[in-house]
């Protein structure tokens, strides 16, 4: 590999991610995030946009105090007094980046900012100068890059280049395109800046989608195979709108299908878990239950052919493994399509081996109540063979031909449904 092929993972889980609904976080509670971020081995933390907030610059100087083995990037606008605000929060960090930004599309000229394309062209250039004097590090984002015209996109990135912007960010602010569409665009803006020479590039291109089409991480990965070496995503896709591209499904593509996606990134992906956890915990935001990678049932298998071949050999259905995502390795969700074989190596977990009588009669039982019940939990198997009395040692006490428990009783029945 070359370093061509390493892709730098910026996260902006504390700033676009907090900027969605609901997901707000105090201070103490992002510099934990932070620390948990530097730990999964994202490269740059975007840690908020300090003059939207006091809480805001005190989160980003905390988080620039506290992770020294990451760059910690503060987001502003092309104004001087945002400048030196990103400027001031960022004095304690160890690699400092100042990301600047303005919109470029005409509908945002128009509507948004009352600018004309002159204007913005000076202001990008402005901006890009005044925040190298604060950082060496400056990153400038085309707001709405993927509605801009191409030409006039292009005329501002070179001005932000020429005053020494070495990373260009060229948004899809609001999840508009498309892989293909998107893949052209960089391949243009990164021969314009980079031209097709070998050796190291003017600037590095970076990607930022957003998912209201559902395209985010389509979209930024074809983006890497067009050329771009920066990708901005946030843990569990959270964002504005519909989100963000999300760190875990891009790592995990990349991970597991190298053989297409030849690129290396320096992120532990057994801390994907233990971060997409921590950030529910913190904002109180559960994901949705079958989201890719870090949802509740990404690695649960319910449906009895699916459960045999899992027990044989996970390959038949898994991807990747739960480990190596730091996922929970409970795989085998007991629900009314479960099979016996499923019954059988759970019974065995939990310390019973079943005679393929008992096994007739539990799955009996278990179908009965599975037809009632959305899912069977471990406790409702006990308690479902506690009715036929058992030895200490595990067999169980009874006389099996009798068949005396092939039924579950009904009051047992009625108060395993109500239970859960
Ligand atoms: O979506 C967007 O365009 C942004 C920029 C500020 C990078 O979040
Ligand atoms: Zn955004």
């Amino acid at each position: 590999m070359t370093d061509n092929e390493r892709i730098t993972i910026f996260d902006t889980t504390l700033r676009d991610g907090e900027q969605s609904p609901g997901c707000s976080m105090n201070l103490d509670e992002k510099v934990r995030l932070a620390r948990q971020l530097e730990a999964l081995g994202v490269d740059v933390i975007e840690a908020g946009f300090p003059i939207a907030s006091e809480g805001d610059f005190a989160a980003v100087k905390a988080v620039a105090a506290v992770c020294r083995s990451v760059t910690v990037a503060a987001l502003c606008r092309t104004t001087e007094q945002d400048i030196v605000r990103a400027g001031e929060a960022l004095e304690q960090a160890a690699h400092p980046r100042i990301h600047t930004f303005v919109a470029t599309s005409d509908i945002h000229l128009e509507h948004k900012l009352r600018k004309t394309r002159d204007e913005v062209l000076e202001m990008a250039g402005r901006s890009v100068r005044l925040a190298r004097s604060y950082a060496d590090e400056v990153e400038f984002s085309a707001e709405d890059a993927t509605r801009s015209d191409r030409d006039f996109l292009c005329e501002v990135i070179a001005a932000a280049v020429s005053e020494g912007a070495s990373i260009i960010n060229i948004p899809d602010t609001v999840g508009y395109t498309t892989p293909a569409e998107y893949a052209e665009l960089i391949r243009t803006v990164n021969e314009r800046i980079n031209g097709d020479a070998e050796g190291t590039p003017v600037a590095t291109i970076s990607v930022h989608c957003h998912n209201d089409l559902g395209l985010a991480v389509a979209n930024s990965l074809a983006a890497v195979e067009a050329g771009a070496r920066q990708v901005e995503c946030t843990i569990n896709g959270i964002g504005e709108r519909a989100g963000n591209a999300a760190l875990e499904e891009i790592i995990m593509t990349m991970h597991v299908r190298a053989d297409r996606l030849p690129y290396t990134n320096r992120v532990r992906t057994a801390e994907i878990g233990p971060t997409s956890r921590l950030l529910s915990e913190i904002i109180g935001c559960a994901v949705q239950p079958n989201k890719a990678i870090v949802g509740r049932n990404a690695f649960a298998h319910e449906a009895g052919i699916h459960q045999h071949g899992v027990i044989n050999n996970p390959l038949c259905y898994e991807i990747m493994t739960p480990e190596s995502v730091g996922m929970p390795v409970d795989r085998i969700v007991l629900g009314k399509h479960s099979g016996r074989h499923a019954l059988s190596k759970r019974y065995a977990a939990l310390g019973y081996s079943l005679s393929t009588i008992e096994l007739d009669a539990a799955y009996h039982c278990f179908t009965r109540l599975a037809d009632r019940k959305k899912r069977i939990y471990d406790q409702d198997l006990l308690a479902l063979i506690s009715e036929w009395g058992r030895e200490r040692d595990g067999t169980l006490n009874h006389n099996a031909s009798e068949q005396p428990w092939s039924d579950l009783p009904s009051c047992i029945e009625e108060e395993l449904i109500s239970r859960y």
